[in-house]
């Protein structure tokens, strides 16, 4: 069970990495000479422990995290796109990756700017590093732009690493896909992020893996560029690397895990393309297609049914030969979740989501509920609204009514937590009704949970309209 996912869930902690708060500066600064390049840096550090003042939803900082800068002597009258960088991060556990968001003069939010992501790839001192962009609080991706890193020094050691690294156009942003900006370092200052997480990327080998959200200390930082000029910048700017280092390429796109999908088609044209095939896109995909137009329903990941392909069956066997996913047995929808199925929880957000036909929703809980007509009438626009909608809501509950009453003998079994609760609602006049029977009574009622099962089996192919 990922529980802080689950929370994220149900708290709507929409962030992945690196709030959008109003750029303010926490951290500590000073000079700091590193003794293997004698380069000289402004660092702006954060210590072992509680991160100061914006270390939300990853408030400690194991080990710390030290963040230097050299810049050209004339950064303050020309702008300067490229630094030297130094990083030093903590592996509290001996792994992890750190990483800085390369900010601009106003802010260092995680979305639109460039990220450098760097971890010990396990091999002696050699240090991988990966440039990395999102447009939104999202798993980054391999960034396009400019951007290019020189390794000068690195270092491993148990508890942290430290990469010296010459960036060129690091303060410019220009991934093809987005819209370019320039940071200019004549301004005086301007503003960088960092993130750091005790769990390392999932191929600490490739430079564009995937990798999970950070729990290590995040936070913000002002780079005063008067304190990080440095007269010999250019004489450092050719030193040469003292050791190994992985390539930083960043084409193509991060590894995917090893399921199989088909893919989005290419040379046809649809009326309609649905993303996301959960609780709301199926419906919406299905009205649509019933309505005579052709839609695209796009979902990432495997698919949950066997009657579509899917394979994921227990090792053990006992769904051999039942052309059943464990996804289509009731009972065992939270293998999304909890074991035997791999690849199958979405790795790339903080939600609690499935990668796969119905993604985490009521879908792949096999949960059956009939819309309240009010979300319809307060949520939707013209067209949309429940009278609208009460025709393809009535096919579809045709053509699958579910049940609550799930088992396969129509009897109710194990219900001493559902008659604890009922006895309390009881007796606060809480009224008992059949769910699915009246869906806009939701005000102090209590029901069964419905259930999309039908032949014994969760019911989604019932869904599809031929
Ligand atoms: C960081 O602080 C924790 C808790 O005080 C302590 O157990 C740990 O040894 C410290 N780590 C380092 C690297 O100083
Ligand atoms: C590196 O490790 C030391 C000792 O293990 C720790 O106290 C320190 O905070 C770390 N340094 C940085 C810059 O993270
Ligand atoms: C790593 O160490 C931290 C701090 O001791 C601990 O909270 C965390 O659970 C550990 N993570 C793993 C993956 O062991
Ligand atoms: C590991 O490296 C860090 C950063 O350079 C340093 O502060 C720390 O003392 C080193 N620890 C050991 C045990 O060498
Ligand atoms: C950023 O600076 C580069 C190098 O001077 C320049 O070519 C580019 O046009 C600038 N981009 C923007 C958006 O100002
Ligand atoms: C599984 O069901 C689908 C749809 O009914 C059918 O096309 C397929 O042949 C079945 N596969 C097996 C192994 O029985
Ligand atoms: C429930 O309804 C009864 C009868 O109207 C009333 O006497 C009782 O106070 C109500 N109980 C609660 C908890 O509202
Ligand atoms: C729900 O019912 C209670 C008791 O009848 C009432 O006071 C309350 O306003 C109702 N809430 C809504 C949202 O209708």
């Amino acid at each position: 069970m990922k529980t802080t996912n689950f929370l994220c869930g149900v708290l709507s902690c929409a962030l992945y990495f690196i709030s959008a708060v109003l750029a303010q500066d926490f951290a500590s600064h000073g000079t700091y000479t590193e003794p293997n390049t004698g380069i000289v840096f402004y660092t702006s550090f954060e210590t072992n422990g509680t991160v100061e003042g914006d270390g939300e939803f990853s408030e400690v900082s194991w080990g710390g995290f030290t963040f230097g800068i050299a810049l050209p002597e004339n950064a303050l009258t020309v702008d300067s796109f490229e630094y030297i960088g130094l990083i030093i991060g903590s592996t509290p556990n001996g792994t992890g990756w750190s990483g800085v968001v390369q900010g601009d003069n106003v802010g260092a939010g995680m979305p639109n700017h460039l990220m450098l992501l760097a971890w010990p790839t396990g091999n002696g001192d050699e240090i991988a590093t990966s440039f990395r962009y999102t447009s939104g609080y999202l798993a980054p991706v391999p960034y396009g732009g400019s951007a290019s890193i020189y390794p000068i020094y690195s270092k491993v050691n148990a508890t942290n690493w430290t990469l010296v690294y010459k960036c060129t156009n690091c303060l410019i942003f220009d991934d093809p896909t987005q819209a370019s900006f320039n940071t200019s370092t004549s301004k005086g200052g301007f503003e960088q992020g960092w993130a750091q997480s005790d769990a390392p990327p999932y191929d600490k080998t490739d430079a564009n893996s995937n990798f999970d959200q950070h729990n290590n200390g995040m936070g913000e930082f002002s780079i005063a560029v008067a304190s990080a000029t440095q007269s010999d910048y250019s004489k450092w700017a050719t030193e040469t690397a003292t050791t190994t280092y992985t390539s930083t390429t960043s084409s193509g796109t991060p590894t995917a895990t090893s399921i199989s999908a088909s893919a989005v088609p290419t040379g046809v044209t649809y009326d309609y393309v649905v993303i996301g095939g959960g609780a709301g896109g199926i419906p919406i995909a299905d009205k649509l297609s019933e309505a005579g137009k052709s839609v695209l329903l796009i979902e990432k990941g495997v698919a949950s049914s066997a009657r579509w392909g899917g394979t994921l069956r227990p090792e053990s066997g006992w769904l051999d030969g039942y052309n059943l996913t464990w996804f289509d047995v009731p009972g065992e929808c939270n293998r999304i979740w909890n074991g035997g199925s791999d690849g199958v929880a979405c790795t790339d957000t903080d939600q609690m989501a499935g990668c796969i036909l119905g993604g985490g929703t009521a879908v792949n809980a096999g949960l059956w509920w009939k819309p309240n007509p009010a979300d319809w009438d307060v949520n939707f626009p013209t067209g949309w609204k429940s009278s609208d909608m009460s025709a393809a809501t009535q096919r579809v509950f045709s053509r699958l009514p579910g049940t609550d009453h799930p088992s396969m003998d129509g009897q109710l079994y194990l219900q001493s937590g559902f008659n604890t609760i009922r006895t309390g609602l009881a007796n606060a006049n809480w009224t008992s009704v059949t769910a699915n029977d009246v869906p806009s009574q939701k005000n102090r009622t209590y029901a069964h949970t419905p259930y999309m099962y039908i032949h014994g089996e969760r019911g989604v192919l019932w869904l599809h309209t031929s």
